[in-house]
């Protein structure tokens, strides 16, 4: 048990209220610790720091903020076992995964370290002896509002952009997770980061998170969690127009073909909905299965899922972690509930485990609903759980429609081996990703957000840049006088 403190301008320091809350391990319901329970005095005051700090940091040579960004990468990697066990136990990743994760952030601030002294302008033919080029500049102080899910690749995917480029920061972790985000905000302070560009106030959503979404003098608002949530941030953008980037979750389709390499297929659609127990916003969710295939690969899938090993995400054998929250488990519960009320065949799962050991943490069993309606909850909404829906589907028009019939866009993932039959498909597919024969892959080089309620604008790849950059646009004039007459001028 560690009582952490959050940081604000360079200091670690207490909420201005003096309270704190208590970050409960999903392994064992037990705390881990606890954090400021931070509320609107102190995001102004983080604010506040932020903005100042942003004067200098903006004026800080390009390749002097990506070697800054690289020794956090280093950082991360000389402490990457402790921060991996303290993310196991927080957040409920079993360790190899935590381990890869943590790994997976480090090359995070590569990228972006790579990316600072490379984003430059445009030098535009406007009529008449003129140059006219642009710059992009710093928005100012940024605000990220970071779920409990990917608590540390999550926040680096949209800090280390911000920082890379010259802007401040402001992080509200996810309440769930305050305390390996500190861990974190620690190795970037000790990396060389000035005091006050970056800056984490912990606490609730609506306390803490809603006075920075609020607050007008943040320029730009990275937020990923709840399509709800997310709705509420944007109005609060609005009331200052800020930008704001929104990534929002997902109800995925893995769609199998019969002349797929199915077992490929079959890995896939396993590790699709159970890696990080499905708590993704790209978990394939939703298997939409043709029907030449369906019996056999629903019973390969339902054995398999039986075999794979839920436990304490600190033992080395573990396959699946738990559920990160008794809230969180709550809601997978009720939607299985939802999901057999309405017709779905429950294959496999569908309750805790047996094992006593595992009866105090939040651990839910691999689940198949087979036979699940298009239009049916648990095929609509996002659950955010190893809950995996079978729709079977005959022809490829309907298909087609069923993939494309929820509120998302996130991603897709596509099984054949006719590379003609992938493309089309994946040319009609509302998705900001589309996989072909491969696993639900984010990398940072390649954009990744949705289409439709799954978000707006694009995070990793060169496409973050206008995330966190505005345009100005300088004109020069170059002859000896005026060309046009005052009333001859194009405005
Ligand atoms: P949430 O969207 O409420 O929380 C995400 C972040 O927003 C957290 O840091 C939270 O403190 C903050 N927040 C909450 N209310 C706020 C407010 N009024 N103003 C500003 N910030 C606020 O998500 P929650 O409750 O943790 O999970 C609910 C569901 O959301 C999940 O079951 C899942 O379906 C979805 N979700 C999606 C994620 C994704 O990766 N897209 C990540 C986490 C959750
Ligand atoms: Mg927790």
């Amino acid at each position: 048990m560690a009582d952490y403190k959050m940081l604000i301008g360079g200091r670690w320091v207490e909420a201005a209220s003096g309270e704190r809350f208590t970050s409960i391990s999903p392994a064992t319901g037990e705390p881990v610790g606890t954090a400021p329970r931070g509320g609107a005095e102190d995001v102004y005051r983080a604010v506040r720091e932020a903005k100042r700090a942003f004067e200098a940091w903006r004026r800080t040579d390009a390749d002097e903020r990506g070697r800054i960004l690289l020794k956090i990468a280093g950082r991360l990697r000389e402490r990457s076992e402790d921060l991996a066990r303290l993310l196991a136990v927080e957040s409920g990743h079993y360790i190899g995964k935590a381990r890869a994760l943590v790994e997976g952030t480090a090359k995070v601030f590569e990228f972006h370290a790579g990316l600072a002294d490379k984003v430059r302008g445009d030098v535009i033919p406007v009529p008449g002896e003129r140059i006219s080029f642009t710059r992009l500049e710093p928005l100012g102080v940024t605000a990220h509002i970071v779920p409990w899910n990917y608590p540390l690749f999550v926040m680096a995917r949209s800090c280390a952009p911000a920082l890379a480029l010259g802007n401040t920061v402001v992080v509200k972790p996810s309440e769930e997770t305050p305390l390996v985000t500190l861990e974190l905000a620690r190795m970037i302070q000790e990396a060389g980061v000035p005091d006050g560009v970056f800056n984490v106030v912990t606490g609730y959503g609506p306390e803490a998170g809603a006075p920075l979404a609020s607050h007008p003098d943040v320029e730009g608002i990275t937020f990923t969690g709840s399509v709800e949530t997310g709705r509420k941030v944007m109005q609060m953008a609005a009331g200052h127009v800020a930008k704001v980037c929104l990534e929002l979750g997902g109800k995925t389709p893995l769609i199998v073909f019969p002349d797929a390499d199915l077992g490929q297929a079959l890995e896939a659609a396993l590790q699709g909905i159970l890696s990080r127990a499905g708590q993704i916003c790209i978990a394939t969710s939703r298997l939409l299965l043709h029907r030449e295939v369906h019996d056999r690969f629903v019973d390969e899938l339902a054995e398999r899922m039986r075999e794979v090993k839920v436990g304490d995400p600190l033992d080395e054998e573990t396959q699946m972690g738990p559920i990160v929250s008794q809230r969180q488990l709550d809601k997978i519960v009720r939607y299985v509930r939802i999901g057999t009320e309405e017709g779905a065949k429950l294959v496999a799962g569908g309750r805790r485990p047996d094992d006593p050991a595992l009866q105090k943490g939040f651990y839910y069993l691999p689940t198949l609903l087979a036979e699940v309606d298009p239009g049916m909850r648990v095929a609509q909404d996002e659950i955010f759980g190893p809950v995996l829906c079978v729709i079977p589907w005959e022809d490829e028009g309907e298909m087609i429609g069923m993939a494309n019939g929820v509120r998302y866009g996130l991603a897709a993932s596509i099984w054949t081996r006719n590379i003609k039959k992938a493309l089309r498909v994946a040319g009609e597919l509302e998705a900001g990703a589309v996989f072909v024969n491969d696993w639900i892959a984010e990398y940072v080089q390649a954009p990744h957000g949705g289409y439709k309620k799954s978000g707006i604008l694009r995070e990793n790849g060169l496409e973050c840049i206008v995330n966190y950059t505005r345009v100005k646009n300088t004109v020069v004039q170059l002859g000896e006088r005026l060309e046009e007459t005052w009333f001859e001028a194009p405005l």
